[in-house]
């Protein structure tokens, strides 16, 4: 290392060995955080198809505050992220928070990743957890979700069709309507139907229509009654 005789740090004056006392407690102060906050561990998902609710459980150290957020696994799309305090378990120190997805599970693959939080300062992300979706190319044909739903009258449903592999998307019709469709992955389509009507005993069929005639697909929802007599 060279040496410099005239060196401005050779003689440290008064204020400059203060600031260092400064930098040194404001550094110590730092690690210190660094510390506390430790990687959620131990993520894991358990998915409940038919009410659509993704339950994550995680091991968060002391933290009391964690960042969560969900992406399709495909596009890399946030679908949910926000700042929760989970509820702890009574069974030793898991974590828990329990998430509605709008679209039914199946529809597509789902990354989770966990971060602890104290105010501003965050841990790194756990490393992501996928619930894997219906549209994966091991999984070729075409299928629809969800499958026989009953719903009250005025809810709202969302819709998935999953193209077959190779095969192209043409449309999805709810009884005789085209609908708006947003694309969730390379194969799954997806579309809600808002306010539905009363479907009447043998349900609403929703179909999904690609560039293979011979591979139609539906599904039919009951609005406000499942293979009962409706009176109107
Ligand atoms: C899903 O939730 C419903 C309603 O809470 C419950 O009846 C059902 O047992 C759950 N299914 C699974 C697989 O946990
Ligand atoms: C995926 O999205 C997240 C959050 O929006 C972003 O931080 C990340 O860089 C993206 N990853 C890729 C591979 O695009
Ligand atoms: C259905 O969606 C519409 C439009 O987004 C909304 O105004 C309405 O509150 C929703 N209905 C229910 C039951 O969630
Ligand atoms: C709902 O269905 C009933 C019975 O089929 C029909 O009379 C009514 O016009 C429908 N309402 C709407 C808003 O489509």
């Amino acid at each position: 290392m060279a040496h410099l005789p005239n060196s401005p740090t050779a003689k440290p004056n008064h204020s400059s060995v203060w600031v260092a006392f400064v930098l040194l407690g404001i550094s110590a102060i730092n690690t210190q955080a660094k510390i506390a906050i430790t990687v959620p561990q131990q993520v894991s998902l358990s998915a409940n198809f038919s009410t659509q609710q993704l339950s994550i459980s995680w091991l968060g150290g002391e933290a009391t505050t964690f960042d969560l957020i969900i992406l399709r696994t495909e596009f890399n799309e946030t679908v949910f992220y926000d700042t929760v305090s989970a509820v702890l378990n009574q069974d030793g120190g898991q974590h828990q928070w329990t998430w509605t997805s709008v679209e039914p599970l199946e529809c597509t693959s789902l990354s989770v990743k966990v971060r602890s939080r104290e105010g501003k300062t965050i841990s790194e992300w756990s490393e992501p957890q996928i619930l894997e979706g219906r549209d994966l190319p091991s999984n070729s044909v075409q299928s629809m979700f969800p499958q026989d739903r009953t719903v009250p009258v005025g809810a709202n449903t969302t819709f998935c069709c999953i193209v077959q592999e190779g095969k192209d998307f043409k449309s999805i019709l709810y009884g005789i309507t085209v609908m708006n469709v947003k694309r969730l992955s390379r194969r799954s389509y997806a579309t809600t139907a808002v306010n539905q009507n009363i479907s009447g005993n043998s349900g609403t069929n929703v179909v999904c229509l690609s560039n293979n005639p011979s591979s139609l697909t539906g599904t039919v929802i009951f609005v406000g009654c499942k293979r009962c007599v409706c009176v109107d």
